[in-house]
């Protein structure tokens, strides 16, 4: 859980998005976090407060004359003030440093924390040039904006203003807790499982889900970091991917090739995460292949696969100085002493080994070792992807 033990205050403003604000509040609980909420006068029009106190939270309505310093008792709890949605009117308020409401009181006594805005409006209204330029001052102020999305309004108008998606200011908020480690860096992540086609709709592959690859690319997005993904059918996974991640998405063996190499030549960081075929079809056929007709059961049909190119040597062959190579392989014996060779072989900085005898493949758990270049052995015991990949990441000495 990446909120666990962080104090969030969550201030709703009067936006028709309000009642997206209650499945917020789930979701940062779902994360672990600990949340009070302040619901401005106008929201309550849209929602009742009631619904956040029926879960059993703190609720201060918009009247600080009710319970006089809550704003300060407020401040100080949050480490960080979500206010979301954000109004035209209440971001107006925090950039000409009003404090006319429980929410620019409390905003106006926390210049030192980071307070993250998600707007919700017409479109119009967010593209008016007050807001524009405000959002920009705000940015001096420790104030963080999450793009809205774009898309049709309740008003009927189109274009950008759409309360963002869930996911999406949670990716936020939690970005903001982790150091920038990565900032100026530019990382690769592979992720899924490849196919290799036998006709047009029969295929090799393995059961790899990608959410190992897709946990490294948001870990590596959060710490600041430029991240492609090059994704092998992975979109069973996950329905979500940050869209900072830029995804390019591949099939085979060749199309994923090319995009590797390529894509490797600017990147800093490669983490092959990806399940790629050892073997390919010999022959693939352009038709689909057709049962003999009247052939009994237990009729062999012959393939012969052939072996592809060792991707991750491929790799080392054009690395260049300065670049770090950190590779995966799925063993069920011998896991160090595998992994000790393929590091060697490969020219790899790092190794993890997952041990895929302990049926982790596909699921959301992890668990195995990491080897590094300098001999250094890590166990890790089964903990969820997410959390892996937060501690590889952090472990990286660049
Ligand atoms: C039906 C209706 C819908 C509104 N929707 C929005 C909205 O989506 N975004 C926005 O910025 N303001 C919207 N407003 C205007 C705000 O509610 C208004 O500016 C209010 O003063 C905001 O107060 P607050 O910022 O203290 O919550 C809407 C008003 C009405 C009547």
């Amino acid at each position: 859980m990446a909120l666990t033990d962080k104090n969030i205050l969550l201030c709703v403003t009067g936006s028709i998005a309000c009642y997206k604000s209650v499945d917020l509040y789930r979701s940062l609980k779902k994360e672990g976090a600990n949340v009070k909420i302040i619901v401005s006068a106008s929201a309550e029009k849209f929602i009742s407060s009631y619904i956040f106190e029926s879960f059993g939270e703190d609720v201060f309505r918009d009247d600080a004359f009710k319970s006089p310093l809550s704003h300060i008792a407020l401040s100080k709890f949050a480490d960080i003030i979500l206010i979301a949605p954000a109004t035209f009117n209440t971001i107006n308020k925090f950039a000409a440093g009003i404090a006319d409401t429980l929410i620019t009181l409390a905003v106006s006594a926390s210049p030192d924390k980071p307070k993250v805005l998600a707007p919700a409006m017409n479109p119009n209204m967010y593209a008016n040039k007050i807001l524009k330029d405000n959002l920009d001052k705000l940015r001096k102020y420790n104030f963080y904006t999450v793009s809205p999305e774009t898309g049709n309004a309740a008003c009927g108008d189109s274009g950008e203003g759409r309360f963002p998606e869930i996911e999406d200011i949670v990716f936020d908020v939690e970005s903001i807790f982790k150091e920038k480690t990565l900032k100026g860096k530019h990382v690769l992540v592979t992720a899924g499982a490849m196919r290799e086609y036998l006709d047009p709709v029969r295929f090799i592959s393995n059961g790899s889900s990608g959410k190992m690859g897709i946990s490294l690319a948001e870990e590596a997005a959060k710490r600041g970091a430029e991240v492609t993904l090059i994704a092998l059918n992975i979109m069973a996974a996950r329905k979500y991917i940050n869209r900072r991640i830029k995804i390019i998405n591949r099939t085979g063996f060749k199309d994923f090739k090319d995009a590797l190499l390529s894509e490797f030549k600017r990147c800093d960081i490669l983490f092959m995460a990806a399940a790629v075929s050892d073997y390919g079809f010999k022959e693939k056929s352009p038709v689909k292949i057709k049962k003999i007709c009247g052939s009994a059961a237990g009729t062999v049909l012959g393939v012969e696969l052939v072996q592809n190119e060792d991707l991750l040597k491929a790799v080392s062959e054009i690395k260049k100085e300065g670049q770090t190579v950190f590779g995966f392989a799925a063993e069920t014996n011998s896991l160090i002493e595998n992994g000790r060779k393929k590091l060697a072989e490969k020219s790899l900085d790092y190794i993890f080994i997952n041990d895929v005898s302990k049926g982790i493949v596909g699921g959301n758990e992890n668990e195995g070792f990491l080897i590094t270049k300098a001999g250094e052995i890590k166990r890790f015991e089964r903990e969820s992807k997410s959390e892996l990949a937060a501690k590889l990441i952090s472990g990286l000495s660049l």
